[in-house]
């Protein structure tokens, strides 16, 4: 992915925490998968008064993704920070999210940590190593 894309990809990540629903944690998270054949599906944290049933950002784009009947992916980039501040820091997806990515993810699969002027990209093995997955079943 050239340079251009990746920040045309970084800046979607950054608009898609407008759209996280998050009045109890104050936390806006937004993710952009890649498809292997270089479709996108956004998500964006969604927060429930009974706390458990909260969706992490990253989940949401995997789960419209795959019920669209996408099982090949290549990427995703996350940002997050606190609701109407921009995304001064990393914001790194959490273990739930990330086996649900061991799930449908290679260890070609990359994790693009996005802020404000910068990104950082960090391969599946790297972000979850030892993994549980399929293999065990
Ligand atoms: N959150 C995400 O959306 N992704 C993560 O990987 C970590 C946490 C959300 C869930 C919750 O709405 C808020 O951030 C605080 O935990």
């Amino acid at each position: 992915m050239s340079e251009t894309e990746m920040k045309k990809y970084c800046s979607m990540a950054i608009k898609e925490r407008d759209n996280a629903y998050s009045p109890y944690s104050n936390i806006s998270v937004g993710a952009v998968l890649v498809t292997k054949d270089g479709k996108i599906y956004c998500g964006a944290n969604i927060e429930n008064a009974s706390f458990t049933p909260t969706v992490c950002a990253e989940r949401v784009a995997f789960f419209k993704a795959v019920n669209s009947g996408e099982r090949h992916f290549s990427k995703i980039f996350i940002a997050g920070g606190k609701c109407g501040e921009p995304s001064s820091d990393y914001f790194p997806p959490c273990g739930v999210c990330r086996q649900v990515m061991a799930e449908f993810c290679n260890d070609d699969f990359e994790v693009i940590l996005v802020k404000e002027n910068g990104y950082k990209k960090i391969t599946f093995p790297e972000i979850l190593p030892y993994r549980f997955d399929s293999n065990f079943m």
